[in-house]
């Protein structure tokens, strides 16, 4: 039996992105709604052409826990998130999570990341490559480009996160606040380096919870050439102005020492 609202004071919102989701939507949101009772749900639909966002608004019809927000055409994964983002915090939610609509990010493994938003996490990472994570049914060159890219971000930017392109995760919507969503230029996947990047330079606590990414049976993935360049470019550029604002601390520092 679902808990009354008021058992939990903490509101939370799971929003879902959906590009051609049409078989995968129902499913989903059915584990959510069993695995989570008291969270509620947002489709994030970018005008589907499968028929998606109708399938939304079916689902939201017949459960008041169950939202649909509707945009004009494709901008991108990034793009819809920021959507989302700000309709929760316009809304009051307290957490709001990240989540894919094909099921390789299992609801069942959200009241864990979830418990660790309330051990006090301003985001939560639900991390392929910690001990304990793992990925199910990638064929070995989706594997490498994860492992690669992570690789990549942590030689460039030099954060201590394993799994910092990870789309499973629950930010505190002061943390969203704190981040700040206006000028957040990532389209496409980099958008959730370019958060990870943002919430560790502000001196956030991010903890990286284990899960198992089961890779979808039903559609196809949306990674194209177009999102791979836009993340290689981004994570470059960032690098390269974090390295340079390093070099400059240490000139600045040697000419202090040079003044003793
Ligand atoms: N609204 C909207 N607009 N949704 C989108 C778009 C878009 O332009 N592009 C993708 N999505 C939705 C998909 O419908 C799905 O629900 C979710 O975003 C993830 O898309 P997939 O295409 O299944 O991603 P993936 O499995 O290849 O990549 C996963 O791993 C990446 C890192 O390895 C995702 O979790 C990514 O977020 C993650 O960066
Ligand atoms: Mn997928």
């Amino acid at each position: 039996m679902p808990h009354p609202a008021s058992a939990d004071p903490t509101r939370v919102l799971v929003c879902i992105p959906t590009y051609n989701e049409r078989e995968n939507l129902p499913l989903v949101v059915e584990r959510i709604r069993r695995a989570v009772p008291t969270a509620d749900v947002l489709v994030l639909d970018d005008n589907s052409p499968d028929g998606t966002g109708r399938v939304a608004d079916e689902l939201a019809a017949t459960d008041a826990q169950v939202h649909v927000l509707h945009r004009a055409g494709k901008e991108g994964l990034g793009r819809a998130y920021l959507a989302g983002f700000e309709w929760a915090l316009e809304r009051g939610y307290d957490a709001v999570v990240e989540m894919d609509a094909d099921g390789s990010h299992q609801p069942e493994q959200l009241p864990a990341l979830l418990a660790a938003t309330a051990a006090g996490a301003d985001l939560v990472i639900g991390s392929r490559w910690v001990r304990g994570g793992s990925v199910v049914n990638w064929p070995l060159h989706r594997k490498a480009l994860s492992v690669g890219g992570n690789l990549y971000i942590r030689v460039l930017l030099g954060m201590p996160v394993s799994d910092a392109t990870a789309g499973y995760r629950v930010y505190t919507a002061d943390a969203l606040r704190r981040i700040g969503l206006d000028d957040v230029a990532s389209q496409g996947y980099s958008f959730q380096t370019d958060l990870t990047r943002r919430a560790v330079e502000r001196g956030m606590t991010v903890v990286e919870v284990p899960i198992t990414f089961v890779e979808r049976e039903i559609g196809d993935s949306k990674m194209s050439g177009d999102i791979m360049r836009e993340s290689l470019q981004r994570i470059t550029s960032w690098g390269v102005h974090h390295r340079a604002g390093q070099l400059r601390r240490l000139r600045r520092r040697e000419a202090t020492w040079h003044q003793l």
